[in-house]
């Protein structure tokens, strides 16, 4: 196993991040996205991070292959939650349960940790046990559920809502 390496994603991790979030989207209710992203999109949501500021996306490499990402987005379009983000982290279903989502993480709250940043969120579809504990770890508490709040595969899904201060 070759070391890990994390850094600021690039327009060059678009198709690596499109076939790793596709998985999710074709395949569970992680994410609330039904169709599936090309690349030429995730290169233009790619565009919408920066290597400074508060949204930012890293990606975990090993070798020459990009295995996950943790971001920051924006919160809200109106402005006095400019101090909100949402964070997010995903790993290729082969590198889970080994705590690479962690190492990530951590990576990108240390990135945040100088920006004026006050609080995170993050909207975890339930069931999803690993989730939830990998946002405890990192300080989140459970804000409370919305019921139903979404609907895949011909179903609704609850949200879990958590908040971590900065
Ligand atoms: C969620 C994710 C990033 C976590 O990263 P990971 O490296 O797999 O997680 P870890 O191995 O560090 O485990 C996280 C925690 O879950 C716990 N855990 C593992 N399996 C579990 C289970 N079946 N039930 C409850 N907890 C479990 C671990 O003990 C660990 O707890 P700790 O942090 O208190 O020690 C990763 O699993 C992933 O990419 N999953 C698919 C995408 C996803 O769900 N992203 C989050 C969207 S909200």
């Amino acid at each position: 196993v070759s070391a890990i390496a994390i850094r600021p994603a690039g327009e060059a991790d678009a198709a690596a991040l499109a076939m790793l979030y596709n998985h999710y989207i074709r395949n569970t209710t992680i994410t609330f996205d039904i169709e599936e992203k090309s690349v030429e999109e995730r290169r233009a949501w790619l565009a919408g991070f920066s290597t400074t500021g508060r949204y930012r996306c890293l990606v975990a490499q090993r070798g020459a292959n990009v295995i996950g990402w943790a971001s920051s987005h924006r919160f809200s379009e109106r402005a006095a939650y400019d101090p909100s983000v949402l964070t997010s982290v995903y790993l290729a279903p082969a590198e889970t349960g080994r705590g690479l989502g962690g190492i990530l993480y951590a990576a990108l709250f240390e990135a945040l940790a100088t920006e004026d940043i006050h609080r995170a969120y993050a909207l975890i579809t339930r069931p999803n046990p690993v989730s939830e504990a990998l946002h405890r770890r990192f300080g989140f508490r459970e804000l409370g559920v919305a019921t139903e709040a979404g609907r895949k595969f011909g179903r609704y899904w609850d949200v879990a809502w958590y908040e971590k201060a900065l």
